[in-house]
């Protein structure tokens, strides 16, 4: 198993080590295999990720990313977009889940779902014509891209509540009438029990009604958007990791981006990081990463935390705590 470590810029450079740091706790046979991608790569050389870079991650099986800051240059590529293009991450899979003694706007605890939002196609077909005085963007709907998160999201509800809930525009965007149909066939199909919402109503369902979602399944923008919102659910961006999953490789990295603003001072929160380890060692096969729970609830309940949660604790403090608390209870 080889891991491409991305950091990337800003809190990514901080976080990250201290999500390896647990990862080395479970003493793997695993390669790590560094990459400097983003903002600082390209300050330095010009380029912010080379198609070497691309060939070396596709030559790994998996990647831990931390987050990058956008090169100013008109003609910079998104990397995110790009490595989820090139390695087809078709599935993006967001956790909402609350964290022990943590409570986010609406104050409540009492909710465990999962967004899985289509990742490789809708408004973000990059197909599109900028003029000054008309734009457009090309929104892409599949069979194929329909069909495969759909049976994505059907395979993640057959091990929990076998609910599905199918989020989608379709009185408006006629496209998403193909994604509301491909989802309920599939559905029906795996034995999934399954509902629909307009997004909109979801949006304010999701803040009202939490505790009633299991499986959320949507198209990309959707899924994007409410996925932020949802962070307001568990605290904030700074604990919820993602999973971006295709056939062959998967990329994990949380939600977050790289926070210029806190960087270099050592109080970024990794935890979002650390359950991105998480979701590794799951996506791995590996029996033992539900420990990392365990462990994220001993240093909060400990108060190891960063100042965005009320703590003193750095972030390599954080980091080690939970490393320290795997290492011993593995
Ligand atoms: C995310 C981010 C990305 C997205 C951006 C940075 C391209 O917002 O991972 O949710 O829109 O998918
Ligand atoms: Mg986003």
């Amino acid at each position: 198993m080889k891991l491409a470590v991305i950091e990337g810029d800003g809190i990514g450079r901080e976080v990250i080590p201290a999500a390896v740091k647990v990862l080395d706790a479970f003493g793997l046979e695993l390669e790590k295999v560094p990459l400097e991608l983003g903002y600082t790569r390209w300050e330095k050389t010009g380029t912010a990720m080379s198609s070497d870079d691309l060939e070396t991650i596709k030559g790994c099986d998996a990647v831990l990313f931390g987050a990058v800051t956008t090169v100013p240059d008109p003609s910079y590529k998104s990397i995110l977009l790009t490595i989820r293009k090139e390695l087809d991450l078709y599935a993006n899979i967001r956790p909402i889940k609350p964290l022990p003694g943590i409570t986010g706007v609406t104050g409540r605890s009492d909710f465990d779902f999962i967004i899985v939002r289509e990742n490789a196609e809708g408004l973000y077909s990059g197909i599109e014509e900028i003029g000054p005085e008309f734009s457009w963007t090309k929104r892409i709907i599949t069979r194929k891209g329909s069909e495969r998160i759909a049976e994505y999201a059907c395979k993640l509800a057959k091990g929990r509540k076998k609910r599905l809930i199918i989020v989608h525009k379709s009185n408006v965007l006629k496209s998403d009438k193909l994604f509301l149909d491909i989802c309920r066939q599939t559905a029906a199909a795996r034995g999934v029990e399954y509902e629909d919402m307009l997004v909109d109503s979801m949006a304010y369902s999701l803040m009202m009604h939490p505790e009633r979602y299991d499986i959320v399944v949507t198209t990309n923008l959707f899924g994007d958007i409410l996925s932020d919102m949802c962070a307001a659910l568990v605290g904030s961006l700074g604990l919820v990791p993602s999973a971006n999953i295709g056939d062959k490789y998967a990329f994990f990295e949380p939600v977050h981006g790289s926070a210029p603003d806190i960087a270099g001072k050592g109080i970024a929160n990794p935890l979002a990081a650390i359950l991105c380890v998480k979701m590794l060692l799951e996506w791995m096969g590996e029996a033992r990463f539900q420990i990392i729970d365990e462990a994220i609830a001993h240093v909060l309940q400990q108060k190891i935390i960063t100042p965005d949660l009320g703590g003193t604790a750095s972030t390599m403090e954080v980091g080690n705590a939970v490393a320290e608390y795997v290492r011993k209870n593995l």
